[in-house]
């Protein structure tokens, strides 16, 4: 047995996937052997949902049933909206969720050994985290939560449920193509979180807070609200250069580059500068855009070499800011997408389960007494 520690488990397997796959030389994510720009081109986040649950494309009356599925499950309890209700307005909406998660998990008896509870499970999380985001969200407000509506799909359903207003369809498409990219991601934290929890048999609902916890980090999610924070305190184009460049030179770390895996162009990053692109044009709004560019043009320039490009949160910040998202919402929207990879981990851990039990390298004492005064 090795002594060595490997800090994070950086490089070090822990488990067989045949979920997602990224080649971070080549900026390649796929999920279950299918490219990401595929995906964000011609799929949706139910059909992607399907995909990586199921491990297959659904047919069209695969997809029908599943679509159905999510939109009967989307309403949350009268108990479970009260106690949304009680919770503290000021809180993080991550914390909320985690909340709603853990309570809508009681009112269900457990038997993860089921593969019909296991199914049934899966959809009601799915179905209902957009619920329990946009239900907390309004409620904070003092608003109203507002019913799901059936005829719209998941990502419009969910900008319906925080306004009250059908969303314009290039908006809905926009949020459902972030959805897509927010899926899967390999062994990051959250999704290794999941598996270690599932492991031990506990309940998807228990599954799922314990990845919303592990997301909640700053190192983990998160990293898109401070690419806005960046973006408003530059302010102006002229500004781009001399701020990048301070920051810079006092080692301070740009939020929305660099990546653990890619050390190319994070092919997210290249979908989502698409659509930026686009939402901004349609909006007759640059300035942002053109901040945006020009950073990653001053940052590139700087850190290209030692493989730092844009990541997936810099253009999401910037898409989710555009469409008048509040920042702190940013990160639940991130587990909206993400319980879909977390759950299908959870099913591919179940399959060939062995509760995890790493082993430590003691660095403390031994013999020590307590001497107490007589
Ligand atoms: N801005 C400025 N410099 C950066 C940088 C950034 N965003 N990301 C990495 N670097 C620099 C480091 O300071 C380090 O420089 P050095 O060689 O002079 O010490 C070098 O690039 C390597 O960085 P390192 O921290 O070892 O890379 P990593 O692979 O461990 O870190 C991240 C990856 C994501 C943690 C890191 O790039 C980061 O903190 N990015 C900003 C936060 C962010 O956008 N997170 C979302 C990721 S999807």
């Amino acid at each position: 047995m090795s002594g060595v520690v490997a800090p994070g488990l950086e490089g070090v397997p822990i488990a067989e996937s045949g979920i997602s796959f990224v080649d971070g030389e080549k900026g390649v994510l796929e999920y279950r052997g299918i490219n990401i720009d595929n995906l964000a081109a011609e799929s949706t986040f139910e059909e992607v949902c399907y995909l990586l649950l199921k491990g297959s494309v659904p047919s069209e009356s695969q997809l029908k049933d599943f679509e159905s599925h999510l939109c009967e499950n989307r309403k949350l309890r009268d108990g479970v909206i009260k106690i949304i209700r009680t919770l503290e307005p000021t809180g993080h909406p991550m914390d909320a969720l985690q909340a709603a998660v853990a309570a809508t998990g009681m009112f269900f008896k457990h038997n993860v050994s089921d593969p019909g509870y296991r199914y049934l499970a899966a959809i009601q999380l799915i179905a209902k985290l957009p619920t329990m985001v946009a239900a907390f969200a309004r409620i904070r407000k003092e608003q109203e939560p507002i019913e799901p509506d059936h005829s719209l799909g998941h990502a419009a359903n969910f900008l319906y449920m925080l306004t009250g207003e059908k969303p314009p369809e290039p908006a809905a498409h926009i949020l459902d193509v972030c959805l897509i990219l927010h899926a899967d991601h390999t062994m990051n934290a959250s999704t290794f979180s999941a598996r270690v929890v599932g492991s031990t048999l506990a309940d998807p609902f228990t599954v799922v807070c314990s990845a919303i916890g592990a997301l909640s980090g700053p190192l983990h999610g998160g990293a898109n609200e401070r690419v806005v924070k960046l973006l408003q305190e530059i302010g102006t184009l002229d500004n781009v250069e001399p701020y990048i460049n301070a920051k810079m030179d006092a080692k301070e770390k740009i939020m929305g580059f660099g990546h653990r895996v890619y050390k190319t162009n994070d092919p997210r990053a290249t979908v989502l500068r698409g659509l930026a692109d686009e939402l901004l044009k349609s909006d007759g709004d640059n300035g942002v855009l053109k901040i945006a560019r020009r950073v990653e043009e001053v940052v590139t320039a700087r850190l290209g070499t030692k493989g730092i490009y844009a990541n997936v949160d810099f253009y999401s910040g910037l898409v989710y800011n555009k469409l008048d998202l509040e920042t702190d919402l940013f990160t639940p929207i991130f587990a909206i997408a993400r319980v879909s990879g977390w759950l299908a981990h959870w099913l591919e851990q179940l399959e060939d389960n062995r509760i995890y039990r790493p082993r430590q390298i003691y660095s403390g004492e031994h013999g020590v007494t307590i001497a107490r005064p007589k």
